[in-house]
Order: structure tokens, then C-alpha cells, then sequence
């Protein structure tokens, strides 16, 4: 099924799109090709405004300025990922990630036409990422919040295709919201200091013992404090 979804939306796309996205022919010499090509004849012509001038470029070019996530995977905004992502895995357009990314499986998995790899997921894994994905994009957890504010999958997990089973360490969510004091600082209620999730007698905890990333997060104080009035950002409430 999701095969043919994929597919039927292709013929969709190539007929109704014109201009940008039409399949004629580019206007340079050397036929565009990479994996944008079969869309987008003018990759220029889908750029944001006031993006730099690059001519007629195919894909290869635009990884002259963007750094891939190979060299990547810092904790800090990529904007260049999650726009792409954004724009192809939404509730309009919803492309399988083998149209932009090499994949074999337990091998590699890289992009189309570049000879780099992020890890070896398995097909399960990239289930996993799939899912992932289509929760960072459109739902109301704690993965979207960072859709948002251009936090791809490589801000939290790095530059290696995030598994099955895989979480994120404490630093890393602190390299962007901490030092630990300041955040805890921020959210020390006026009427029960004590009552402060980020500083209490739990001592050192995981942020994911209560921040789920891709599913709705939940305050784990309140298993036992059932009388403490407490809220936590994308909790499904
Ligand atoms: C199967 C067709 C298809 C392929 C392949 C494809 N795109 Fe797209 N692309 C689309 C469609 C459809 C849109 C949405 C157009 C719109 O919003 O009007 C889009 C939108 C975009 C946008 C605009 C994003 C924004 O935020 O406004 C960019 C940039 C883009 N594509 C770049 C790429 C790049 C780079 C590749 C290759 C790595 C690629 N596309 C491959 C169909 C495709
Ligand atoms: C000459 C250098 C250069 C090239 C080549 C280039 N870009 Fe950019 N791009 C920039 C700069 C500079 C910005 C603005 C700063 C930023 O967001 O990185 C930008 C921003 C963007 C953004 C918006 C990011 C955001 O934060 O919203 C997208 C999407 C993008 N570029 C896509 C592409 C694509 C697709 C290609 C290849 C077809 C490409 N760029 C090639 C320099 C370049
Ligand atoms: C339209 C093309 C396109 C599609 C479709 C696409 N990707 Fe990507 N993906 C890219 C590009 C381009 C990069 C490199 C971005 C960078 O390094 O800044 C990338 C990078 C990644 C990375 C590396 C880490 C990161 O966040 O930068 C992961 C993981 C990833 N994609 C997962 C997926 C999954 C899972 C799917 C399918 C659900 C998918 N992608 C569909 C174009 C695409
Ligand atoms: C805000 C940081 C953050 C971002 C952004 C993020 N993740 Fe995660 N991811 C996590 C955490 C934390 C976990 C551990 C499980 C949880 O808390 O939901 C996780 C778990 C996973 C898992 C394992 C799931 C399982 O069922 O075992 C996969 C696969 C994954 N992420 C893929 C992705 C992909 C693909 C993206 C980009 C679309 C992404 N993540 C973006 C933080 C993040
Ligand atoms: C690369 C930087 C970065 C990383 C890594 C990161 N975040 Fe974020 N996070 C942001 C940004 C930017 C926002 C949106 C702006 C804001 O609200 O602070 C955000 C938003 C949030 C929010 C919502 C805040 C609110 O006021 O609604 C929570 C909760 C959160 N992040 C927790 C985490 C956790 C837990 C991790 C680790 C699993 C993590 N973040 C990793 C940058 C990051
Ligand atoms: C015991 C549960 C719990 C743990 C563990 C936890 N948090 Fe929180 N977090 C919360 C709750 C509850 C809130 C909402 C607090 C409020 O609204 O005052 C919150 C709020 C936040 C916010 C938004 C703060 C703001 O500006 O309002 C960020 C960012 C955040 N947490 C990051 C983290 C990070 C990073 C870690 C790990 C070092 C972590 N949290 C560990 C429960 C937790
Ligand atoms: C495993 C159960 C458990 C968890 C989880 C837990 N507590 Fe407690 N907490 C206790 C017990 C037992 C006491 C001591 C008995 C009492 O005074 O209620 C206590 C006492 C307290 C007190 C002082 C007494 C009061 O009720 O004012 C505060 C404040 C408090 N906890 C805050 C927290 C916060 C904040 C969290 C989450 C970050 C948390 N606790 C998580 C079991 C727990």
C-alpha cells in the first residue's frame, strides 16, 4: 500500500505541479539529475527567498555551503535538513525516504548520489525512524516543539541514523538548555520551591524518565505526589 501511495502521488505531483516542480526538461546544458531532479527541474526555483544565487544547481551543489550531517550532527539548529524534511514528509506530501536516501539494509544509509553514510539500520530501524519522522513533523510531542525551531533528528541524536531502542543523554539536551542550575532556576514554583521538577530529592535523573521525545511526555513526581499540581510541555493535556 505504501508503495503505491507513493507512487500514484509521484504520477499526482508530475501532472499537477507545473513550472517549479515540472518534470520538463532543465534549461542548462547538463541534464539535472541526483535525487531532486525527478521533481523539481529547478531546484533554485523552490529556495526560500533571499536564498544566495546558485544558478542551475542539482542537489550535489547544495552541499557546497550546507554542511551534510556526516561532517555535522552538532547540537544546533540545521535549518537546510529540517526545511527538506519538513516540505516531503507533511500531511500534504509524504515521500518514502528512499526517494532522497540510499538505503541497504544492516549496510548503509546515505543519500542518492553522495558517497556518504550515517550508520546501518536495519529495516526495522528505519520503521522506527519512519515513524520518528511523521511524529517530529506533525504531532504534539516534544519532537515537533524542536521541528519548529529548526532542531532536526541530528540535533538530539548526532550524525548517526538514530536505531531502535536508541535515547538521548542528558548532556546533550542540557549542551542546548542548560547549565542545570538555570534551568532549574527557571522552574522553582513560588509557593513550593521544593516541588521543582529539575531539582529535587529524585537527585540525578534521566530527562526522559518525564521528556518522551516521540510520544506524550508525563511529570513521573506525580506517580507518587497525586496532590501536586504540575504540567509539562507537550504532556497531552
Ligand atoms: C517526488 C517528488 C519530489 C522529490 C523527489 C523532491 N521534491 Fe522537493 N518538493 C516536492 C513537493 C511536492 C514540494 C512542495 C511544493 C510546495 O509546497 O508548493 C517540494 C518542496 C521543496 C522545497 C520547498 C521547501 C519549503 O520549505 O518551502 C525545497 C527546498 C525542496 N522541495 C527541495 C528538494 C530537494 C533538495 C530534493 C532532493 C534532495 C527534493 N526537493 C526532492 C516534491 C519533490
Ligand atoms: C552559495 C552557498 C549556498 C548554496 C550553494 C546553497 N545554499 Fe541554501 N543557504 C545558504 C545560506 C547562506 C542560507 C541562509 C543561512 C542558513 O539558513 O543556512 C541558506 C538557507 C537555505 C535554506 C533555509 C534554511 C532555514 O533556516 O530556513 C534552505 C531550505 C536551503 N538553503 C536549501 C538549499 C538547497 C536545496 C540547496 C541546493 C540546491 C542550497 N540551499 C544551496 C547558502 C547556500
Ligand atoms: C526530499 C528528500 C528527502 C526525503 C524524502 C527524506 N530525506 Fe532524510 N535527508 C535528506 C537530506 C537532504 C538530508 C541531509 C541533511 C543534512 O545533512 O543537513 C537528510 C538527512 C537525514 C538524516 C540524517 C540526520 C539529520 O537529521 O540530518 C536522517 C536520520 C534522515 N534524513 C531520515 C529520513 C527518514 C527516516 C526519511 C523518511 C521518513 C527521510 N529522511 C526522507 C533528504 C530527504
Ligand atoms: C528533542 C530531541 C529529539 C529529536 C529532535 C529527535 N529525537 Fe528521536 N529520540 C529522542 C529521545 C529522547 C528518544 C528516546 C525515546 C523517547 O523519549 O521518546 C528518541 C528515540 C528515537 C528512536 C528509537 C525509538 C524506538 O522505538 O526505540 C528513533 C528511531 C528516533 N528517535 C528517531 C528520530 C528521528 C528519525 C528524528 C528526526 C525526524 C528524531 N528521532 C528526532 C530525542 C529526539
Ligand atoms: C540543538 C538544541 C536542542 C537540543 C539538543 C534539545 N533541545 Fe529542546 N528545544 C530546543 C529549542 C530551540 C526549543 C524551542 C524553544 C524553546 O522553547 O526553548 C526546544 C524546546 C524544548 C521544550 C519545550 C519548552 C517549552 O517551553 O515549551 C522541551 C521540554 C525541551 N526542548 C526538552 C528537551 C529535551 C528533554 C532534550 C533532550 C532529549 C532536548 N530538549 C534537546 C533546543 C534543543
Ligand atoms: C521529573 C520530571 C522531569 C525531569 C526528569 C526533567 N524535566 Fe524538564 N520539565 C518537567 C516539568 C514538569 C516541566 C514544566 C515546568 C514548568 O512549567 O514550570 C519541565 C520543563 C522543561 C523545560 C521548559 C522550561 C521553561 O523554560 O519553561 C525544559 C527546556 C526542560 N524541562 C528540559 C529538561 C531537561 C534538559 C531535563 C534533563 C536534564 C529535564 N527537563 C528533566 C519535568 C521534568
Ligand atoms: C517514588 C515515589 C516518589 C517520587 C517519584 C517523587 N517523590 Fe517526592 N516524596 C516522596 C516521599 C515518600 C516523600 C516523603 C513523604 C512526604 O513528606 O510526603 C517525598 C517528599 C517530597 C517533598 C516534601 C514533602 C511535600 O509533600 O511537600 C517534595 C517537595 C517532593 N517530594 C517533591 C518531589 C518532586 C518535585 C518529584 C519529581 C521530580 C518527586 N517528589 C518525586 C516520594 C516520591
Amino acid at each position: 500500500m505504501v508503495t503505491l501511495r507513493t507512487v500514484s502521488l509521484f504520477f499526482v505531483l508530475c501532472s499537477f505541479v507545473s513550472g517549479s516542480l515540472a518534470s520538463s526538461k532543465p534549461l542548462g546544458s547538463h541534464p539535472a539529475s541526483g535525487p531532486c531532479a525527478s521533481c523539481h527541474s529547478e531546484l533554485a526555483s523552490v529556495l526560500p527567498k533571499n536564498h544566495p544565487e546558485i544558478g542551475q544547481a542539482s542537489f550535489a551543489a547544495c552541499a557546497k555551503c550546507h554542511i551534510l550531517a556526516t561532517e555535522g550532527g552538532t547540537a544546533q539548529e540545521n535549518g537546510f535538513s529540517t526545511r527538506i524534511h519538513l516540505a516531503h514528509e507533511g500531511a500534504k506530501v509524504s515521500l518514502d525516504c528512499t526517494v532522497c536516501h540510499s538505503y541497504v539494509p544492516g549496510k548503509s544509509f546515505g543519500i542518492i548520489g553522495q558517497s556518504i553514510s550515517w550508520g546501518a539500520p536495519k529495516e526495522d530501524d528505519l520503521a522506527a525512524m519512519k515513524e520518528s519522522l511523521n511524529s517530529w513533523a506533525q504531532s504534539n510531542h516534544t519532537d515537533h516543539l524542536h521541528a519548529m525551531a529548526k532542531i532536526d533528528c541530528g540535533g538530539c541524536h548526532g550524525k548517526e541514523a538514530p536505531l531502535l531502542d536508541t535515547t538521548v543523554e542528558n548532556s546533550r539536551c542540557l549542551s542546548c538548555h542548560g547549565p542545570l542550575e538555570k534551568l532549574a532556576a527557571k522552574t522553582t514554583p513560588k509557593d513550593l520551591p521544593g516541588r521543582n521538577p529539575h531539582k529535587s530529592h529524585l537527585g540525578d535523573v534521566a530527562c526522559t524518565v518525564c521528556h518522551h521525545a516521540h510520544s506524550d511526555s508525563s511529570v513521573y513526581c506525580l506517580n507518587c505526589h497525586n496532590n501536586f499540581r504540575m504540567t509539562i510541555p507537550a504532556g497531552g493535556q
